[in-house]
């Protein structure tokens, strides 16, 4: 039959590999041939402290099993170091996990600067200088792969998380343009939003539920998506986690045009409101409207007549 995936002589750099996802992507890899960085700082679920231990504990397993990994023990805020480690230890970077994370849950309303700059200290600005660090080499060696990870709560929204969830929905806009900007290099750059029992989620879900939450059935899409047979799948969103994946996207609905002139007023526009919201034959973009066309389009047409009961209830 068909081999396994193997990854024999890349390095794969994991951040946040000390526990977790990270943990579980880290052993798999090393199991599938990879030189594997671990980073992990160490420190609380709420991102105090730091301790080398969890990580070490890690490369030695690695190690144990017959594998590669070298630990490393920065923040990801000093992602030029993590890859430093990678360069130095093996000679390169192939792979990059951007999984590091924190969470600092607080209502919107108790919010603190610090609850919010933390937050987005280790997940915008981590995943960023991880990246930056990595993609001269990428582009030099005309490979890289990198997974950033978002999260439910960025692309829906999750009450007491408003900081967090800022912060994962910018890892999509990050890896849209990555993969925009990285195509051309054999860069290729997607997101993922996964579930998965961890130190993170066991305060806030039951432990059967748990239970059936492995880590390790995360990482094998992530395997999927990283390896060098995928030379297509970039910049997309991936849902993952309890056996179930699923690709999520944009979608635009049918939408309004109206003539651009002093007809196009607030009542014009609640004339359309059906439309602008009409998802009956959607379409899906990978990037803005057609602007120029549009607006050509728009100037044909006639006045707009505004909406015959001015109030928002009235549509
Ligand atoms: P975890 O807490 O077990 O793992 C996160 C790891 O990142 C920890 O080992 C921590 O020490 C490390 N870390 C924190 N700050 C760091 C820094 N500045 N530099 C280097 N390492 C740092 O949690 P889990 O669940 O494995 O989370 C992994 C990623 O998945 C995170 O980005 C998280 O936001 C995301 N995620 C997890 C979900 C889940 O269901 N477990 C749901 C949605 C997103």
């Amino acid at each position: 039959g068909p081999k396994a995936l193997r990854f024999d002589g890349q390095t794969v750099v994991v951040t946040g590999a000390g526990g977790g996802l990270g943990k579980a992507y880290a052993v798999f890899f090393g199991e599938r041939g990879a030189n594997v960085v671990v980073n992990d700082l160490g420190g609380s679920f709420k991102g105090e402290g730091q301790s080398t231990k969890a990580r070490d504990v890690v490369v030695s397993e690695i190690i144990n099993a017959g594998g590669k990994a070298v630990a490393n023990y920065d923040s990801v805020e000093d992602g030029d170091k993590i890859i430093e480690t990678a360069i130095k230890s093996f000679g390169r970077v192939d792979v990059l996990i951007n999984n590091a994370g924190i969470l600092r849950d607080i209502s919107f309303k108790n919010m603190k600067d610090d609850d919010w700059d933390l937050i987005m200290k280790v997940h915008v600005k981590g995943a960023y200088k991880c990246t930056r660090a990595a993609w001269p080499h990428f582009r030099k060696q005309k490979y890289g792969r990198v997974i950033n990870t978002a999260s439910a709560a960025g692309l829906f929204g999750s009450f007491g998380q408003c900081n967090y969830s800022a912060a994962k929905l910018a890892q999509v806009g990050f890896t849209e343009t990555l993969a925009k900007e990285g195509l051309k290099y054999n860069i290729l750059c997607n997101v993922i939003a996964p579930i998965a029992a961890s130190r993170m989620t066991q305060t806030v879900m039951p432990p059967d539920v748990l239970e059936n939450l492995k880590p390790d059935w995360v990482v094998p899409l992530v395997a999927v998506l990283v390896h060098p047979s995928n030379d297509t799948e970039t910049g997309s969103i991936f849902e993952v986690g309890a056996g179930h994946m699923a690709k999520l996207r944009w979608e635009r609905a049918k939408g309004a045009l109206l003539r651009t002139d002093d007809s196009l007023t607030p009542g014009a526009i609640l004339k359309k409101w059906n439309d602008v919201n009409d998802f009956s034959k959607p379409s899906y973009p990978t990037g803005t409207a057609n602007f120029m066309e549009l607006l050509e389009e728009a100037q044909k047409l006639p006045p707009n007549p505004p909406a015959e009961k001015l109030d928002f209830k009235g549509k």
